[in-house]
């Protein structure tokens, strides 16, 4: 590895330390969650009024359930993209 692209893999490691908190991909949980959990229930399992979830927190352990239930080895990531997309558009529930 050059010495220049080593500069550059540092600035780029630099950068993603200095914002930790970069929000949730909402778009990415939304084609995850369409491609892998829609295939058994509708979202109104997420609006039902015995529904299991009613805090973000909690719509984040369903979400944490299913994806260990489904065997997709999500990233944590990939779980808060899902959580905040369907905390945002199902529950309403912000974060
Ligand atoms: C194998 C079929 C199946 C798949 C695939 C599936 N689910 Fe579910 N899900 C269910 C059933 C059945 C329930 C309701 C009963 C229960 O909660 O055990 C449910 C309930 C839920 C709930 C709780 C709703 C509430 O608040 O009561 C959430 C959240 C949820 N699923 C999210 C997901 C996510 C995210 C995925 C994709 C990773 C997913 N599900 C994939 C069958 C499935």
């Amino acid at each position: 590895m050059s010495k220049s692209v080593c500069s550059q893999v540092a600035a780029v490691a630099l950068a993603a330390l200095a914002f930790p908190a970069v929000a949730a991909d909402r778009d990415r949980g939304q084609s995850l969650h369409d491609n892998h959990c829609v295939l058994c229930h509708t979202t109104s399992v997420y609006t039902r009024a015995d529904r299991l979830a009613n805090t973000y927190l909690e719509v984040r352990q369903q979400v944490q359930r299913w994806q260990e239930n489904t065997r997709l080895r999500w990233t944590p990531t990939d779980i808060d993209n899902v959580t905040e997309y369907i905390a945002d558009k199902y529950y309403k529930l912000p974060q």
